[in-house]
């Protein structure tokens, strides 16, 4: 027998992944993670070669993650993602975001306590908050992202805990505020505002998904993938220098989708009070920092230049397909009032049919050869039944694009077939 190599060889059978175009996959390629096994090798041959004591990786390490990574992570999110500051004092890495968002309500919660989230969200996300012990509350987005009047009409009506030193929010908001998994949408200046307020109100957590900002196509200030700047995060509404600061949003960063999943690394950044809670707590105090040898060859390649330009080339690539796909799509559908925005950043489409058509049944023709995403399954409310999400980087750009056109091809016999003769 065959021995699965990774996640969707253990999940799909063979026949399925040779001969279906599997488009609802939002993860890199082998063609991207052949550069990312490059890296890891140079940076090993480089770790080894030029260190004094490269030994000393292999020890229980520094509490928050490997120093030089977290030194040469702040400088690359100040001066090439965010150009803005990064405080490195702020910096914890991590396993990625997955492990990231769910240590943090394990310790900030109590069995019971309420988990906010966008409606639609991270489709893994919420239906584990739903089958555990937090109790899962969704709320609507429109264009400018979650809807505050919504959340706070939401908050009045809830039996919210009261903050203590240990736990000291009474809930905790869950957002994808950058190019939005599944919406591909970015918080507007305003409604991060808004929200950070909000926060600070009611004594929320905020906790921001932001495994998609180093992904930037498109900014004010410009139109390449390889110098365009990522959105304002959420955590920089949130000044430490306001009078009414107290520390409500957490960063949760990851090089899954920039780099590799394999990696699991990840970063947090964090304001002090939830710093301290969460370095006080026995997985680091016995354990100590996460991932810190493949975190030390991230802090190598960094030093030497071989993430940024990984990233460099990932973001134009990534950011042809989606144009290619878009134009594909709108030529071929868009006559049909199938909606999809150009993303300006990410790794999804979001491509939204006529009301009276569901993705169910495009994909209940086309699941022989492409699948996508369905997009009432990104929701809490069941909702978006005529919307469908694609990843982009499963498939190099050829095959990735055969397989939007047979998609189409899809869309267009059910739409005519639901419009009759
Ligand atoms: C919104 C969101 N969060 C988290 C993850 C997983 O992140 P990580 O690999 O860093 O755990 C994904 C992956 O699809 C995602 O879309």
């Amino acid at each position: 027998m065959d021995v699965p190599l990774n996640a969707y060889e253990a999940w799909f059978p063979k026949e399925v992944l040779e001969n279906v175009k599997m488009l609802q996959i939002g993860a890199p390629g082998s063609h991207s993670l052949r550069d990312v096994a490059a890296i890891i090798k140079a940076t090993t041959a480089e770790k080894f070669a030029t260190e004094d004591r490269p030994e000393e990786v292999f020890q229980y390490h520094n509490k928050k993650g490997d120093p030089v990574l977290i030194e040469q992570l702040s400088m690359y999110l100040t001066k090439d993602i965010y150009r803005a500051p990064v405080n490195s004092d702020d910096v914890i890495i991590n396993n990625g975001s997955s492990a990231g968002v769910w240590n943090l309500m394990e310790r900030l919660l109590s069995p019971g306590d309420t988990v906010f989230i966008e409606d639609p969200s991270y489709k893994t996300f919420f239906p584990c908050v739903k089958k555990s012990k937090y109790n899962l509350v969704g709320v609507s987005m429109d264009e400018g992202g979650i809807k505050i009047d919504m959340l706070e009409e939401k908050l009045k009506k809830l039996q919210m805990r009261t903050p203590t030193e240990k736990q000291p929010f009474t809930a905790i908001v869950y957002l994808i505020p950058v190019f939005h998994n599944p919406t591909t949408r970015s918080m507007s200046e305003e409604r991060k505002r808004d929200m950070v307020m909000l926060a600070r109100k009611y004594d929320l957590l905020i906790v921001a998904d932001d495994v998609y900002n180093t992904l930037c196509y498109k900014s004010p200030e410009s139109d390449d993938p390889k110098t365009a700047r990522a959105p304002k995060r959420l955590l920089a509404y949130d000044e430490k220098s306001d009078p009414g600061y107290k520390g409500n949003v957490v960063s949760c960063g990851s090089f899954s989708k920039c780099m590799a999943p394999g990696l699991r690394l990840g970063w947090y950044e964090l304001p002090t009070r939830v710093r301290e809670i969460y370095l006080d707590h026995y997985i680091i105090r016995s354990g100590s920092g996460k991932n810190p040898y493949v975190g030390s060859l991230v802090g190598v390649a960094l030093k030497m230049g071989l993430v940024q330009k990984h990233v460099k080339k990932t973001r134009v690539a990534y950011s042809e397909k989606m144009k290619a796909a878009h134009s594909i799509i709108m030529s071929q559908v868009g006559k049909l009032g199938v909606k999809c925005d150009l993303p300006e950043g990410g790794m999804f489409l979001w491509v939204q049919l006529p009301e009276s058509v569901t993705a169910e049944e495009i994909l209940e023709v086309s699941k022989d050869s492409v699948r996508f995403l369905l997009g009432h399954t990104t929701s809490p409310s069941g909702s978006f039944k005529n919307c469908l999400r694609i990843g982009i980087d499963f498939y190099e750009i050829e095959e990735f694009l055969e397989g939007i056109a047979s998609l189409c091809g899809y869309i267009i016999r059910v739409i005519n077939s639901t419009n009759g003769p």
